[in-house]
């Protein structure tokens, strides 16, 4: 399929995880991306190996300086029309564990990163003639757990951000939503030492009792970067296999 023919994408965080499978999605259906990532190395052979449509550049999204040059970078590509601000580092300690370098830290890249990018490519996709930005929360934006003080409030705060966006951009033909995985099974999932069979335990107890894959996610992104989603701004869009709805109770009746 071609959904995306013609659009220009940056995907922050496209070096691994749901950040690649993003990308493959993104070209899958037509897009021509540039990936932003701090893991130069694995970027680079990412964009090596899926050709002139895809490039790579070493993008820190906490940095203002990178923003502005990845957005010059895709001039090589073509009209910028989509955002998928995808970068975030996990954080797991109790609020006294958490030191206020940590907080700002996980501060700096989950929410000044994604508020540096929505500023950052406002003005070219305003110049194209709008665009889509899809910001990557977490069923974590949606609800919370214990350890997560600072990463939840980053999520919590994409969320926020992202309405707020929309509503600024919308007159300019520019969509905001946010996307909300679930358990996925990515490095931040701990898939390089886990098994996905592994992994699945977590989960027995949720409406789709496995863990997720990288591609579920991606397919979400893509339908938001697409002109099938004209009329959907400001809004969650969740692929958690119905973590958010609740658990399943095995001492309740169930079919
Ligand atoms: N995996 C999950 O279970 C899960 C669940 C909910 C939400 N998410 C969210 O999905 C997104 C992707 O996560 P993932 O699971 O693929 O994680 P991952 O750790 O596999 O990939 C994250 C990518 O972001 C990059 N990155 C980190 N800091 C960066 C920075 N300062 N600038 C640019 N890039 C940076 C990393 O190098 C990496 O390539 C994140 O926003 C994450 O919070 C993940």
């Amino acid at each position: 399929m071609t959904r995306l023919a013609g659009k220009v994408a940056i995907v922050t965080g496209g070096a691994r995880g749901m950040g690649e499978a993003t990308v493959r999605f993104l070209l899958e259906e037509g897009a021509r991306i540039l990936i932003g990532d701090v893991l130069d190395e694995p970027g680079q052979a990412l964009a090596n190996e899926l050709g002139e449509d895809v490039i790579y550049t070493h993008l820190d999204v906490s940095q203002k300086s990178d923003w502005e040059a990845a957005v010059k970078k895709t001039e090589q590509l073509g009209p910028l029309t989509v955002l998928v601000n995808n970068a975030a580092i996990l954080f797991q300690k109790t609020i006294m564990d958490t030191s206020e370098d940590d907080f700002l830290k996980i501060v700096s890249v989950n929410q000044l990163g994604v508020f540096l990018g929505m500023q950052s490519v406002f003005p070219n996709l305003k110049v194209n003639g709008g665009g889509s930005i899809i910001n990557v929360s977490s069923v974590d934006g949606l609800q919370s757990k214990n350890s997560l003080v600072a990463y939840s409030s980053t999520k919590w705060a994409v969320r926020g951000m992202t309405k707020a966006a929309a509503l600024e951009m919308g007159k300019f033909n520019i969509r905001v939503n946010s996307v909300h995985p679930g358990g996925i099974y990515t490095a931040m999932h701990g898939a390089e030492f886990m098994t996905q069979e592994d992994a699945n335990q977590f989960y027995q107890h949720h409406a789709i009792p496995r863990v997720g894959m990288p591609r579920e996610v991606a397919a979400l992104t893509a339908f938001l970067a697409s002109d099938e989603a004209t009329y959907s701004t400001g809004a969650e869009f969740i692929a958690d296999g119905g973590w958010s709805a609740g658990l399943v109770n095995d001492a309740l009746p169930q079919l």
